[in-house]
């Protein structure tokens, strides 16, 4: 049976073992997003695929409360630092908040609220405060001196960016009069329009990249490891939250306001002290009106509750505050001409069409790109270049085109239609059946990927060579040593002799650790090849059934051919199934890849072949998994057990045979020690489900 595709599916709809490969997906997915969104200042997708993701997961995470990740996304605010930075631990942890999108979603904020704190008839008072999409960061004052300033990070943990933070305006040194011993001042540094524009067409004609918006360009500008190019960035600053005080400062947040003020710090002069829904209307209202018109661009109106002490007992539910809300706009929207589609190679080898505007101004950020997504939007959209679109930014995000505006009486150009070769490498170009995204089939040759795919080859659970990291690959590759994978067993120590950073001795290592790998298992040599959807367990699969390097390279071969007795039999290996014997015939299709495959064997010494488990050890066994396991999950584990023929239940009793024991394994490792169970850690149960040794 061929497995469903997990990630079309409505939550209520997975099942268990669907329903972890499904939080699985998100979780890589949502952290890649959000890493691109934090660390890299180049978001990849819009607030609102994020938020919908988001949704997805915790929905997911509803119905099956146990496949709750420990790298849950719902858990974690902003991405951890990346290093170059030094890491700063809040005292208080920075966190996040909830958005409303209107006035009945706002009532229920503050219905919430009333109903938390058993007060039934009176109005909260409420301050109303302008959100900007800046970067929040906090900043410690000792005795009322400027210390430290750190940026959000993941909420607990941030980066030290107090140098750069000295080059603010609107910071003061040292606080003015009377201040606590310690205190944590939360804030956000932003860049004002004009500053963004500005610094912009400086970017332009240096010929460097160009910030998609005010928040990554304060972002870059703020985490400069240099902290004279931060200098020369205007960045602007307004304060707005507190941490940890060694004393209470204010008994309500508009009186610390004041404090603020009174310290030295810029505050947005626009706050107010609101009371109820409708006040908070009206304000949201005239905000809306205002908005094109201020220095800085807005994405919303955040609202917190007046009354500290309320504040304190409001507490915090997951990620954000219950005493606070974020009232978010509508997105801002503009008309312009589409002037070329073109076709980005994303580094799995996705084809991302990207429309290229006629350079228009929405809501203060010059907009010149815009997602289009995939064939079928542009289909649906009906958009060709030469057309007028209306297109959208909602906050920090991609613009996407919308529509398409009608011209009556004017001529359109031709439809336009999806390249079926990759514009990077010239490789055929496919659809897989029932996928929405075109793929570029050269993964071995195409520029755009190789480099991925060679770090993938060299990675742990692939050929695993020690000393060989995405650095040296992504260098070498630069530097044209390395071009396929067969290359870097052709790695001589006289290539490498004269660059940075390579003595006598480590190339006499790498050299050593690269030789060591030509002898390798069918299973590794498989998975390393990075071929979609081939990973670690059906690689192991393929090397089981066919045995031998050269049986299946064989086969492959002949599945090539649709409806042949090699394709049917692909299929029907138990695990593998008729969408990945596609994907397998797609990459044997191509002759580079044939081509890339046969150079790599080439260079190798031995191929190992592999023979099935021994499936005698699982076969007609109970076996019960407990606590988390490292390099699976309990589902996939499961599943694994019962295609191996075991039998596997969730108690451990009597009749149970073994246990395996994850972290954390708690009552169900007792009872099996009490009753003499066989027992095994997640190594032990690797081995015998015949899956290499985690560490190599
Ligand atoms: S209060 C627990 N106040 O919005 C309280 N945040 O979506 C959290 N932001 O990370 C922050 N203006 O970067 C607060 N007046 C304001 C804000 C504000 C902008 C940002 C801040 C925060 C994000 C949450």
């Amino acid at each position: 049976m061929t497995p469903r595709d997990a990630s079309a599916l409505e939550p209520a709809e997975l099942n268990e073992t669907e329903a972890a490969a499904e939080l699985a997906r998100l979780a890589a997915l949502l952290d890649r997003l959000s890493r691109a969104y934090h660390n890299h200042d180049a978001p990849e997708a819009t607030d609102a695929e994020y938020d919908a993701l988001l949704r997805r997961n915790e929905a997911i995470e509803r119905i099956h409360p146990d496949l709750v990740r420990a790298d849950t996304p719902t858990a974690r605010v902003g991405a951890p630092p990346e290093g170059g930075f030094a890491k700063h631990a809040h005292l208080v942890p920075m966190l996040s908040l909830d958005n409303v999108f209107d006035r009945a979603e706002f009532e229920g904020f503050t219905a919430r609220a009333r109903r938390f704190l058993g007060l039934k008839e009176a109005e909260l008072r409420l301050v109303a405060e302008p959100k900007i999409d800046g970067l929040s960061i906090s900043l410690t004052f000792e005795h009322g001196r400027f210390v430290r300033g750190a940026t959000r990070g993941d909420g607990a943990v941030g980066e030290d960016v107090t140098a750069n933070l000295r080059t603010l305006r609107g910071l003061p040194e040292r606080l003015h009069g009377e201040a606590p011993a310690l205190i944590e001042i939360r804030g956000e540094v932003f860049l004002r329009k004009q500053d963004f524009l500005h610094l912009n067409n400086v970017q332009a004609e240096a010929g460097q990249r160009l910030f998609a918006n005010p928040r990554n360009a304060a972002a870059g500008s703020l985490r400069q490891l240099d902290p004279a190019i931060t200098a020369g960035r205007p960045l602007s600053l307004f304060a707005y939250a507190q941490g940890r005080s060694s004393e209470p400062v204010a008994g309500t947040h508009s009186g610390y306001l004041d404090r603020l003020r009174g310290w030295g710090f810029a505050v947005n002069p626009l706050s107010a002290v609101l009371e109820g829904a409708e006040a908070a209307e009206r304000f949201q209202a005239q905000l809306a009106l205002d908005r094109s018109g201020l220095p800085y661009d807005i994405d919303g109106v955040v609202y917190k509750i007046d009354d500290l002490s309320l504040q304190e007992r409001l507490g915090f539910v997951g990620r954000a505050p219950r005493w606070a809300v974020a009232w978010k706009f509508p997105a801002e929207q503009a008309i312009t001409r589409l002037e070329d589609i073109r076709i980005q190679v994303g580094r799995t080898g996705a084809l991302t069409p990207v429309a290229v505007l006629e350079p228009v101004n929405v809501g203060g950020v010059l907009v010149t790109r815009a997602t289009l997504h995939n064939a079928d939007e542009i289909a649906r959209k009906d958009v060709r270049p030469g057309d007028r679109v209306q297109l959208q930014r909602a906050g920090d995000v991609i613009p996407q085109i919308l529509r398409r505006i009608e011209e009556p009486g004017v001529a359109r150009g031709p439809e336009w239609r999806f390249p079926d070769h990759c514009p990077a490498c010239g490789s055929k170009a496919v659809r897989p059946e029932g996928e929405v995204v075109v793929r570029c089939t050269g993964g071995l040759v195409c520029p755009a990927q190789t480099v991925e795919r060679l770090i993938h080859l060299v990675s742990r659970l692939a050929f695993d060579i020690e000393g060989l990291g995405e650095k040296s690959i992504a260098e070498f590759h630069e530097a044209g040593l390395i071009r396929t994978p067969a290359d870097i067993f052709r790695l001589t120590p006289e290539q490498l002799r004269g660059r940075e950073g390579w003595k006598e001795v480590s190339i006499a290592k790498l050299i050593r650790a690269i030789d060591e790998k030509r002898t390798v298992p069918l299973a590794r040599f498989i998975f390393g090849l990075g071929i979609r959807r081939i990973g670690e367990t059906n690689a192991r699969l393929l090397a089981r059934h066919y045995g031998s390097y050269a049986e299946w390279r064989a086969q492959m071969q002949a599945a090539t051919v649709v409806g042949s007795d090699e394709r049917l039999a692909l299929g029907s290996i138990s695990g593998i199934g008729g969408a990945i014997a596609d994907e397998l015939a797609t990459f044997f299709g191509e002759a580079h890849n044939r081509d890339a495959v046969d150079d790599l064997a080439g260079t190798m010494r031995e191929i190992g072949n592999e023979s099935a488990p021994d499936s005698a050890a699982l076969a007609g066994r109970t076996i019960v998994f407990t606590g988390s396991l490292a390099t699976m999950t309990r589902p996939e584990a499961k599943a694994m057990a019962e295609r191996l023929g075991a039998k596997v239940t969730d108690t451990v009793s009597r009749k149970t045979d073994l246990v395996v024991l994850g972290a954390e394994a708690g009552s169900k490792a007792k009872k099996a020690a009490e009753l003499g169970i066989e027992t095994l850690d997640e190594a032990g149960w690797r081995r015998l489900a015949g899956l290499p040794d985690e560490h190599g």
